[in-house]
């Protein structure tokens, strides 16, 4: 099923000097597109009333359920210009499964695959203009659902809201790749075996906001996640997956991710790596990596690397680790070969500067 998207005509576009303003420095999420898509869900209704209309706030009743009770889920996916000028989305397949699968995990309805692709399709193809000329830089996409029945009663809502909303994103680090510092969190967790961690639900961020604090408190720009249980296994950052490069001569290098273990969110960047590394000639396993594993690997020089990686920052080098216990830098500090070479292999296919060999980019 394909769904309908009606534009409303009242559209009230920024002028192009406006845009040009914000597009020549537009940081990330700070800056939003002409248009949204709205589609509502209402029990016995199912989906209806897909519109394509401006950009503009919301009116939410004290009483909405969402904001008491938290039924909600968001989406990142990028939408590249092509070397020919046209724009091609990565992987939004993936992305509107990951998003049934949210969806089911929150007790909210799933929206069809061709829905969500259709729904990004439609406002990337609207507002094309916001879509940076080149390069790394990107229209980053943030669909999402919350639930809009008003009542205190605490079960599943029987009203949804889903949009598609669009920022025009720079290159992550203007600077050039910088390595992050990270704090190892002992005191919180974000996600326990049963629990929420593998949706993408905006409860898991809310609960990760203090232990992001406390890694700023102690200089770190990131804090990476360990098992609920045991405070021991690597899981994942707060909005990136984690790789883990080992030595051996450079066509040897083995590549290790931690496994999905149902606490931690299965990344598209971190699924699209593991094709990428076996694509380069790597070793590449998923497995589990303990704190002490990273600590012993990186001292006996067995641990080359360490790399974060996510549709927001696409890999980022990690630099430096610290807990209460310990802290270290990760091997000479500086962005490690494979995580450049990875990274680079990552972005050619997603600007169309290499071919689409796992067709993953989808075109508008
Ligand atoms: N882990 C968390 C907690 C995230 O929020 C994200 C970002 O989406 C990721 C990992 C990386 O996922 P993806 O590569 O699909 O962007
Ligand atoms: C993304 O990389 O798309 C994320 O969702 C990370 C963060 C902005 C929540």
């Amino acid at each position: 099923m394909t769904t309908t998207i009606e534009l409303k005509p009242s559209s009230h576009p920024l002028s192009d000097a406006e845009r040009e303003q914000i597009m020549a420095n537009p940081g990330f999420g700070r800056h939003f597109t002409d248009h949204m898509v709205t589609i509502k869900w209402t029990e016995g209704r199912g989906w209806h009333d897909a519109e394509l209309v401006p950009y503009a706030p919301l009116s939410i009743d004290p009483a909405n359920m969402t904001l008491h009770y938290a039924q909600t889920i968001f989406e990142g996916l990028k939408a590249y210009r092509q070397p020919d000028g046209t724009v091609a989305t990565f992987r939004p397949d993936a992305n509107a499964r990951r998003f049934q699968a949210s969806a089911r995990r929150l007790g909210m309805p799933e929206l069809p695959v061709d829905t969500f692709i259709a729904a990004c399709d439609a406002l990337v193809t609207q507002d094309k203009a916001w879509v940076p000329a080149s390069g790394e830089e990107s229209l980053y996409l943030r669909p999402f659902m919350f639930a809009t029945e008003v009542g205190l009663g605490v079960r599943p809502a029987n009203e949804y809201l889903f949009l598609v909303i669009a920022s025009p994103a720079g290159a992550y680090f203007p600077g050039g790749v910088k390595p992050v510092s990270v704090w190892l969190s002992e005191e919180y967790v974000r996600a326990c075996p049963g629990g929420t961690g593998a949706a993408k639900a905006g409860g898991n961020y809310a609960a990760s906001l203090v232990a992001q604090a406390q890694a700023a408190e102690h200089g770190c720009d990131q804090v990476v996640w360990l098992d609920a249980i045991e405070r021991r296994w690597i899981e994942e950052m707060g909005g990136m997956n984690l790789y883990f490069v080992y030595g051996g001569d450079a066509g040897r290098r083995r590549i290790v991710t931690p496994e999905l273990t149902g606490s931690l969110l299965p990344g598209i960047t971190r699924d699209s790596l593991l094709r990428i590394a076996q694509d380069l000639g790597y070793e590449v396993a998923e497995g589990r990596i303990s704190v002490d594993d990273w600590k012993n690997g990186n001292a006996d020089g067995s641990l080359t690397e360490v790399f974060a990686c996510g549709t927001a920052a696409v890999i980022t080098p990690v630099g430096s680790v610290k807990s209460t216990r310990a802290g270290w830098t990760v091997a000479d500090g500086r962005p490690g070969e494979v995580t450049m070479k990875l990274r680079k292999a990552l972005l050619d296919i997603q600007t169309g500067a290499s071919a689409d060999t796992h067709g993953w980019m989808h075109p508008l």
